[in-house]
C-alpha cells in the first residue's frame, strides 16, 4: 500500500478565519504525525491565506516525519523553501482567485522558468516534486528537468460523475504511474481523493504515496465532535455546581 501525506491546510484556514492562535496546524500535523501519517504537507500560498512562513519554520522543527512543502515558484516562497529547507517541495500552478489547486503544472510551457527553481532547491539538498496532470508529455517534460518526483494530479478521476469515467480516469492514472516508473521517477498522487474513492488508486502498481487534506480534516470535524460538544458540556454543568455550593 502506498504511503499516506496528510495536507493540514485546512486547519490554518479555519484558524485564519478568526486570526486567531487555533486550531494549530503543527499541533494537528503532531497528530498526524503519531496516527500514524508518513508524511506532512502544506502550502504556502503566496496571499498566505491559511499556512503562514512560522507555521513552515515551526512544522519543519517539531515533525520526525517527512515534511512536504507545496508552492508556486514565486521568488519569496522559493527563498523561504531554501531557507527551512522541508524534505520535500511540490511544485503546484497556483492562482490567486482559485479555492484550491485546479489542474496539475504546466510543465512543458514552463520549462525554462522551472529549471533554475529545480536546481535551486536540490542543491540546497531538498527532494523536488512536481504536480502534474496524467499526460504523457507532462510527465517527459518533468523527466527532462531531472527531478526525481511527480504527482498526479486525480482531481478529474475524484470529479468523475459516472462510473465509465470514473474508470477511464484511472486507466489515465494506472497507464501514467506505469510509464513514469519505467522512467525511475517516484509516482505519488492526491487532490478530491475521499475515503469512498481512495482504495482504486491506492491500488495502483507502483504509487509510492497519496496526499489528502479536505476529506480527512472534514471527517476529524465529525470525529471529534462528539467529545467537544461533552467537555464543554461537563465544564458549564461543572461550574454551575460549584456555584450553587
Ligand atoms: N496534493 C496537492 C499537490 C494539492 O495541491 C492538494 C490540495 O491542496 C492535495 C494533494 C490534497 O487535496 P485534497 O485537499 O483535495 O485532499
Amino acid at each position: 500500500m502506498p504511503l499516506l501525506g496528510v495536507n493540514i491546510d485546512h486547519v490554518a484556514t479555519i484558524r485564519q478565519q478568526r486570526r486567531a492562535f487555533e486550531p494549530d496546524p503543527v499541533k494537528a500535523a503532531l497528530i498526524c504525525q503519531s496516527a500514524g501519517a508518513d508524511s506532512i504537507v502544506a502550502h504556502l500560498r503566496e496571499d498566505r491565506r491559511h499556512i503562514n512562513d512560522k507555521d513552515i519554520t515551526a512544522l519543519k522543527k517539531a515533525l520526525q516525519i517527512r515534511f512536504n512543502l507545496e508552492m508556486s515558484i514565486a521568488p519569496d516562497v522559493v527563498a523561504m523553501a531554501c531557507q527551512t529547507r522541508p524534505d520535500q517541495v511540490t511544485i503546484v500552478p497556483e492562482r490567486r482567485q482559485e479555492l484550491t489547486t485546479e489542474g496539475g503544472l504546466d510543465v512543458v510551457r514552463n520549462f525554462k522558468k522551472l529549471m533554475p527553481v529545480c536546481s535551486k532547491l536540490k542543491d540546497r539538498g531538498i527532494a523536488v516534486s512536481l504536480f502534474i496532470n496524467a499526460q504523457i508529455e507532462q510527465v517527459d517534460a518533468a523527466n527532462k528537468l531531472g527531478i526525481s518526483i511527480i504527482e498526479l494530479h486525480t482531481g478529474c478521476y475524484a470529479d468523475a460523475n459516472t462510473a465509465r469515467l470514473r474508470a477511464a480516469e484511472l486507466k489515465k492514472l494506472i497507464h501514467i504511474t506505469r510509464y513514469a516508473r519505467t522512467l525511475g521517477l517516484e509516482v505519488n498522487a492526491g487532490h478530491g481523493l475521499k475515503y469512498h474513492n481512495t482504495a482504486p488508486v491506492a491500488l495502483i502498481p507502483g504509487m509510492h504515496e497519496l496526499n489528502i487534506g479536505h476529506s480527512i480534516i472534514s471527517y476529524a470535524v465529525f470525529v471529534g465532535l462528539e467529545r467537544a460538544v461533552k467537555e464543554m458540556r461537563s465544564l458549564s454543568v461543572s461550574s454551575t455546581l460549584k456555584r450553587r455550593r
